[in-house]
């Protein structure tokens, strides 16, 4: 089978071709969204996956749009997370930590000071929710509020935020970054003419949209190494207000770009959730053309999907979320047919190890 053919991923070496997707489980120690053993055992748990790619995490106070989600911007969170690259490597896997900026997807009560959260213009997300915990304790979703516009002369600083978290991660000892361009949080914010109405050089034209992808991605590549950094986009995915009629154009300029920098990889978001239109082979084969680096693809993928698309071309890896919940073995259980456990939809987000590390491995062979 193509998904268990080992890869050498622009020199990192993967033992399969299954990657567990970013998913988000909120489980931090409070205060401070610090990484515990808890998650330490849930990935170890999930090593098998050729490669696993952190929840995303927080990359400044500012970039936080979720309680419980965590950070790695505080000396504690990066010894949190130095105990699950140590779990994972034990157990002989590889993990990439997913660097995030929320942009306007968040809200005052997550900010330090209250502050009114910052994006590309200041342009409230329609029908867009956060999760935060109220004053009395208890989670409550709520609508996320208009953000402020950067100024152009704050750009670096967001820009060096991302950079000061990847040499955290490295220090945390992931094999790599994943830069979150996807799913309408800051970057893909940038992206789109709908969430980006600046007039300086990082708005109106395709090129200045991208501008701050590329920004990102050449500062963190230089500073930890362009074979240690991945990026995550999602052009075909609407939710949380994000229909742009330009951003197929827009990624494709931008996948031109990064391939220029010689990244690892991008990681196509096809689906949030169940958000999930049929991507066209038009664009596999142009993003193909204008990368050379490896491809990873997510959005419902199952065994027989997953196959057809890697022995099609148009893809290298095939990262899998929801079906890992459940399923710490899935590389496995994909392997020898087995049949797939179903995730309990109440236990995904906040909790202990209920619904988190008590899914168990199918004993096999
Ligand atoms: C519980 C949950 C949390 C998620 N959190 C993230 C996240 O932190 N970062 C991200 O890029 N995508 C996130 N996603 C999207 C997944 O990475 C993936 O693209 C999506 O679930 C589709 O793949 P699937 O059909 O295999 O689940 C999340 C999805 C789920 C179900």
């Amino acid at each position: 089978m193509e998904l268990f053919k080992a890869l050498n991923m622009n020199s990192l070496e993967l033992n399969n071709r299954v990657v567990l997707a970013p998913m988000t489980r909120s489980r931090t120690q409070q205060p401070g969204d610090v990484p515990t053993e808890l998650n330490a055992t849930y990935y170890a748990q999930r090593a098998t996956a050729g490669l696993q790619i952190t929840e995303a995490t927080q990359i400044s106070e500012q970039g936080k749009g979720y309680a419980l989600t965590p950070g790695i911007h505080s000396a504690d969170q990066i010894k949190g997370w130095q105990k699950v690259t140590k779990a994972v490597h034990q157990h002989e896997g590889k993990i990439f930590l997913q660097l995030w900026h929320v942009g306007r997807v968040s809200h005052p009560s997550l900010q330090q000071d209250n502050q009114q959260p910052v994006a590309p213009s200041a342009i409230k997300p329609s029908g867009t929710q956060v999760y935060i915990i109220d004053q009395f304790g208890k989670p409550e979703f709520i609508d996320c509020e208009t953000p402020r516009a950067l100024e152009t002369d704050e750009i670096d600083g967001v820009i060096q935020d991302f950079v000061r978290a990847a040499e955290n991660a490295i220090s945390a000892g992931f094999d790599g970054v994943e830069i979150h361009g996807a799913n309408g949080y800051l970057i893909d914010q940038f992206l789109r003419t709908n969430s980006n109405i600046r007039t300086d050089q990082y708005g109106g034209s395709i090129e200045n949209r991208v501008r701050f992808l590329t920004e990102v991605s050449t500062a963190v590549a230089n500073k930890i190494g362009p074979h240690r950094v991945g990026v995550r986009l999602s052009p075909y995915v609407t939710f949380k207000d994000m229909a742009c009629p330009e951003i197929i154009p827009t990624i494709l300029l931008a996948a031109k770009q990064l391939n220029a920098l010689d990244i690892a990889y991008l990681h196509l978001s096809e689906a949030d959730w169940d958000d999930a239109p049929t991507i066209p082979d038009s664009f596999r084969k142009q993003f193909r053309e204008a990368f050379s680096g490896a491809i990873i693809v997510a959005g419902r993928y199952d065994r027989e999907r997953a196959e057809n698309i890697l022995k099609q071309g148009y893809a290298d890896l095939v990262a899998f979320g929801r079906p890992f919940v459940a399923n710490p073995d899935l590389p496995n259980r994909l392997k020898h047919q087995l049949p797939l456990a179903d995730f309990n939809p109440e236990t995904l987000f906040g909790g202990g190890k209920e619904g988190y590390t008590d899914y168990l491995p199918m004993n096999h062979e």
